[in-house]
């Protein structure tokens, strides 16, 4: 049987610490912790996101400054603007969210970001940072990973990892995050021969793919934990909409523990982005 990592109720707990840290900033330093979420143009996946982060700011007790900019923004306007929040001592933490429109240059952009205010963990010092494992401020996603892992895994001491996608959001970092634990990591991606086999060796499997139910239930070795980063809107026949994921669940019975979809990594992803905020707001006093 195997184990359904709940990442809603550890998305509530972490979400609780969070409220609970911020309470504490509060009457220690007299500071509320403000995230500004900047969204250009109006892409409706990203309109989704952003309204669940500015509500999720708002219910731990942070300030949420929103920043929406039409679609046909220029680069040098989104540079202007990044400057003023990194000026600006009233904001902990700036979240460009991505993909941005193709007139703009989104390394330029989050190279502008103060690494110090950099919640998403994507300027180069904080990746340098994660690779050297000296600190940082962590992508979300991945430390959403790690914690739900954590919750079944107490000893990660050569176990054998394998990371399905190679993006900057998830793929690489989570892959660094793995390293730092001892894991023995493989990072596959769209070019990789033999995935099938090389999963079938993994104790732990991360899937970051975006391709819905490419992991099936042979490939996964028996007492494996799964986490499935993949969320893919369909449309069933009857017009409903579902989240899918990377991984054919109902295959998987043999698996130790697994994060179902949805219900598993995404309701962490935002309780990460809150937690850093925090922590880049205390380290901005300590
Ligand atoms: N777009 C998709 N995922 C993310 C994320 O984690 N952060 C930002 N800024 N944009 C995203």
């Amino acid at each position: 049987m195997t184990a359904i990592i709940d990442g809603r109720a550890l998305a509530r707990a972490l979400s609780a610490e969070t409220a609970a840290a911020v309470a504490a900033l509060g009457e220690s330093h007299g500071i509320v912790p403000g995230l500004a979420v900047v969204q250009v143009g109006d892409d409706p996946a990203s309109q989704v996101y952003v309204a669940r982060k500015v509500a999720e700011t708002v219910r731990v007790g942070m300030r949420s400054i929103e920043h929406r900019l039409d679609a046909n923004t220029g680069e040098a306007e989104l540079l202007a603007l990044i400057a003023a929040l990194n000026a600006d001592p009233l904001i902990h933490g700036i979240l460009v969210q991505l993909p941005l429109p193709p007139q703009i240059d989104a390394g330029r952009v989050l190279d502008t970001i103060d690494p110090a205010k950099d919640v998403d963990g994507f300027h180069p010092v904080n990746v340098g940072r994660l690779s050297t494992g000296t600190g940082g401020l962590v992508p979300c996603t991945p430390l959403g990973c790690m914690k739900l892992l954590d919750t079944v895994i107490d000893d990660y001491y050569g176990l054998a990892a394998v990371v399905i996608g190679k993006s900057n959001i998830v793929g690489k970092p989570v892959a660094m995050l793995l390293l730092e634990r001892e894991c023995t990591v493989t990072v596959t991606h769209i070019a990789t021969r033999g995935l099938a086999d090389i999963v079938r060796g993994a104790d732990i499997v991360v899937v970051a793919a975006g391709s819905p139910r490419l992991v099936r239930g042979d490939w996964i070795k028996p007492g494996a934990v799964v986490i499935d980063v993949g969320i893919t809107r369909m449309t069933d026949a009857d017009g409903r909409q579902r989240l899918v994921g990377d991984v054919a669940f109902d295959e998987i019975g043999h698996a130790r523990a697994a994060t179902p979809v949805p219900g598993g990594v995404g309701p962490m992803t935002i309780a990460c982005l809150l937690s850093n905020t925090a922590r880049a707001a205390l380290l901005s006093v300590s």
